[in-house]
C-alpha cells in the first residue's frame, strides 16, 4: 500500500489509514496524567486523505470536507501538526490544507492522529526536513499519544503513553467490520473513570506470534479492551452492536480504543456482507481489511 498517492514540487497528497486496537490493556496512571498502556495496533483499510501546498503567507489554511461537524482551527489535530512543524523549524511559508474525511471521528480509530502523522510527514517532504521515523514519531507524540503509532509497520505492540512501538508481525487473512454509533465518548474522561492507582508498571516482555487468523482469533480470547465492559454498562447500544456482530458471526467482537466503534474480525466476509444485518441505520458500517504501512524514511 502506498501511503503517498502524488507528490511535486509544492504539493501532497497523502492516505492517512485508520488503526484499531485488537487488544488495549491500561496499566496504571503515570505521574504526568497519562496513563501506561499495553496494547496491539492494526492499521486498516480505512483512509482519510490529505493535500497539503505550501503558501506564500504565513498562516495555516484548513479545508475540511466529508463531515461538517469537524473545526478548522487549533482544536484539529492537522492544524496543530502544521503549527508545531512551522514553530519548530522556523520557516516563514504557510500552509493550504484540504482533509477529506472518511474516518469516523472521535470513535477509537485514530483518525485525527492518523491525520497529524501525515501533516508532519506531508511537511518533511514538501520541505524536505530530512526527518526519519523516529524523529517525526517523537514530534507526533507532542501532539498526541496515537500519532507516534502511524509512523510504525502498521503492526505493533505499543506500550509506554503509546510512544514504545514493537513492530511486530501479524496475519492479513481476514476481514473486518468496523461498526460506530453515534455516541461522543470523551478519550480523557474514559482514562479518568477507570481511577487507576498510581503505578510503576513492570516490563512487559510478551512475544505476539500468531501465524494466521485463527491463531490470532484465539490468542486475543486471552487479551481485551478495558474500556470495554464500563463502556457497555453506560451505553446500552453498544451491547446491541456486540450481539448484532455475534448474530453475522463475527469470530472475534471488541471495542477499539475507547470506543465508541466496535469491531468484528472474520474469516470470511458473511453473504451478502451482513452489515445491512445489523439493523440500525444510524451506524456507520465499513467492511476493511488490516494492512501494514510502508517505512516513511
Ligand atoms: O494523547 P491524547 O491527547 O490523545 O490523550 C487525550 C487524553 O487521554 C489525555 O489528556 C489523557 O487524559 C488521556 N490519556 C491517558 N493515557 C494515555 C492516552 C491518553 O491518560 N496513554
Amino acid at each position: 500500500m502506498d501511503r503517498i498517492v502524488y507528490i511535486v514540487m509544492d504539493k501532497v497528497i497523502i492516505k492517512a489509514p485508520a488503526k484499531i486496537n485488537l487488544f488495549l490493556k491500561v496499566l496504571g496512571r503515570r505521574t504526568d496524567g497519562y496513563h501506561d498502556i499495553h496494547s496491539l495496533f492494526q492499521a486498516v483499510s480505512l483512509f482519510d486523505e490529505l493535500e497539503i501546498r505550501i503558501s506564500n503567507g504565513p498562516d495555516i489554511n484548513l479545508r475540511v470536507s466529508g463531515n461538517s461537524e469537524i473545526p478548522t482551527g487549533v482544536d484539529n489535530l492537522v492544524f496543530r501538526a502544521a503549527r508545531l512543524m512551522q514553530d519548530r523549524f522556523g520557516f516563514d511559508s504557510g500552509f493550504e490544507i484540504d482533509l477529506k474525511k472518511r474516518i469516523p471521528v472521535s470513535a477509537g480509530l485514530g483518525g485525527g492522529s492518523a491525520d497529524a502523522a501525515a501533516t508532519i510527514f506531508g511537511i518533511n517532504r514538501l520541505l524536505d526536513l530530512g526527518l526519519d521515523s523516529k524523529a517525526m514519531a517523537r514530534l507526533g507524540l507532542e501532539i498526541g499519544s496515537d500519532v507516534p503509532f502511524f509512523f510504525s509497520s502498521g503492526q505493533a505492540e505499543v506500550t509506554g503513553r503509546g510512544e514504545k512501538l514493537n513492530n511486530v508481525e501479524l496475519p492479513l487473512d481476514y476481514s473486518i467490520l468496523l461498526v460506530t454509533p453515534a455516541l461522543a465518548i470523551s478519550t480523557k474522561g474514559a482514562y479518568e473513570a477507570l481511577k487507576m492507582p498510581l503505578t510503576s508498571p513492570a516490563d512487559i516482555i510478551k512475544l505476539f506470534c500468531f501465524k494466521d487468523f485463527k491463531d490470532l482469533v484465539t490468542g486475543l480470547g486471552n487479551f481485551g479492551n478495558d474500556f470495554e465492559t464500563r463502556h457497555c454498562e453506560l451505553y446500552s447500544e453498544l451491547v446491541e452492536i456486540r450481539d448484532a456482530l455475534i448474530n453475522i458471526g463475527a469470530e472475534l467482537f471488541r471495542m477499539s480504543g475507547t470506543g465508541p466503534t466496535m469491531f468484528g474480525l472474520f474469516g470470511d466476509i458473511p453473504e451478502g456482507e451482513g452489515s445491512h444485518q445489523l439493523g440500525r441505520r444510524d451506524w456507520q458500517t465499513d467492511w476493511v481489511n488490516p494492512i501494514t504501512l510502508p517505512a516513511w524514511d
